[in-house]
């Protein structure tokens, strides 16, 4: 390929870099050059992405611009960094605007708006191992041949580069399904037409995380938490619970999932009002099969001076600190709340997700929150961001923040 003599400059500057000394690190050599090539091709923002195997996710390892992408990840074919992931050619996206692929605005978790985008695979030898993503360069300097064979060449060189040094990012992957939702769909009946509310939801739940649901209201978030939790059946699709399929469960099924799987916790805190705090998680923990000890429950939650006051004796927050207790002493595979802080003030609704924090970080059990607000969303191991019924991205938060972090 013949290069301009201006991009003949930056590549052997870029393979300069990539070179690097030899005492630093891999990646921060790519990323130098990386760097470079973003600077040189004026774009605002980029990130390199890699597959991985083992685990068959895609992450972004490498985030160039103002808004740190890294640790995000998505899974394999999902998206256009999927799409790009799997392919041998570039894409070019010059100009996003009516791409219905692109929502206007800017991306709630990366603050990025993606105005024109280009994706180069990473070839080395007949694979693919992940791409370059390069993104929003001024809208008078679209991408020519001669710019797309750099990049290009940025992109094979940084996979030979980390071929030779035996790089390959492995994250936390051995973390087991407990619950898999595939092409899951909702429709309702409205009049004589049907509204789909679900539209092919795919998605895991594993073990010990706190994955949030992100979502505008009316997106279809709780309904899909209902699916999971079987409080609603969907309308197609398949879901599997520890491997085994659990598409169609019997009544009895159901209700036995329901009672020792899964515990609730809602906006509305629904206590019987002629019971004790204690007594409230006891009428629970009696119901059901795995149960632990009610004391302990309300121990965990700080309500321990509480356990004998009636619900009307309490403050919201200690109300829904009884309901998270609740959920607790069923000892569920899964606890899914649904806008948990959305009734309370913000220093209660802090304390109620402190407390789901500790359900993670004690790995009492999984978490699966929906929420509106993309601030509570930071607390994530996973955030789910879904946009009219359906998966819009999955990103891993690498760094999650503590709750009383949080500020909404
Ligand atoms: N039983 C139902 N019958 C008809 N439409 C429904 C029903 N339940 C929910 N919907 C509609 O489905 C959409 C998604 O609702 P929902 O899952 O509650 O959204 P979110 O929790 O994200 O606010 C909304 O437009 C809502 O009106
Ligand atoms: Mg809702």
């Amino acid at each position: 390929m013949a290069f301009k003599q201006e991009n003949i400059r930056i590549l052997y500057k870029i393979m300069q870099l990539l070179e690097g000394d030899p005492g630093v690190a891999l990646e921060s050599n790519i990323s130098d050059a990386m760097e470079t090539l973003m600077k040189e091709m004026h774009a605002e923002a980029g990130a390199m992405w890699l597959k991985n195997r083992d685990s068959g996710r895609i992450y972004s390892i490498l985030s160039i611009g103002e808004t740190d992408i890294t640790g995000f990840s998505i899974e394999y074919g999902q998206g256009l960094v999927g799409a790009a992931c799997n392919s041998f050619e570039p894409a070019v996206i010059y100009d996003t605007s009516g791409d219905d692929r692109f929502p206007a605005g800017k991306d709630e978790i990366t603050g990025i708006e993606v105005k024109n985008l280009l994706f180069m695979p990473m070839q080395l030898r007949k694979e693919v191992i992940g791409c370059v993503e390069i993104f929003n360069r001024p809208e008078n300097e679209r991408y020519s041949e001669d710019d797309i064979s750099l990049i290009h060449s940025f992109a094979g060189l940084a996979s030979l580069l980390m071929d030779e040094k035996g790089y390959s990012y492995a994250p936390d992957v051995n973390k087991k399904a407990i619950m898999s939702l595939r092409s899951i769909t909702k429709d309702y009946p409205s009049g004589l037409d049907v509204i789909h509310i679900l539209k092919g939801i795919d998605l895991d739940i594993y073990e010990n995380e706190l994955l949030v649901i992100l979502g505008e209201s009316g997106c279809g978030k709780s309904t899909l938490l209902n699916i999971i939790g079987g409080m609603d059946s969907p309308t197609g699709g398949s879901i599997s619970v520890d491997g085994k399929d659990f598409s169609h469960p019997s009544d009895k099924e159901l209700v036995d999932f329901r009672r020792d799987s899964i515990g609730f916790i809602f906006q509305a805190y629904n206590l019987m009002p002629n019971l004790t705090a204690l007594e409230n998680v006891q009428f629970i923990a009696e119901l059901c099969k795995n149960s632990g000890s009610s004391k302990e429950a309300i121990d965990m939650v700080g309500l321990s001076d509480r356990a004998n006051n009636y619900p009307s004796m309490m403050s919201g927050g200690q109300q829904q600190r009884v309901s998270i207790a609740r959920a607790i002493v069923k000892r569920p595979r899964i606890i899914l709340a649904d806008e948990p802080t959305a009734a309370l003030d913000f220093s209660t609704g802090q304390e109620v997700l402190e407390l789901i924090e500790k359900l993670i970080s004690e790995k009492i059990t999984t978490v699966v929150m929906v929420t509106h607000n993309v601030e509570i969303a930071k607390m994530a191991n996973r955030v789910v961001r879904v946009r009219d019924g359906k998966i819009s991205s999955i990103r891993i938060n690498s760094w999650p923040m503590h709750a009383k972090d949080l500020i909404w």
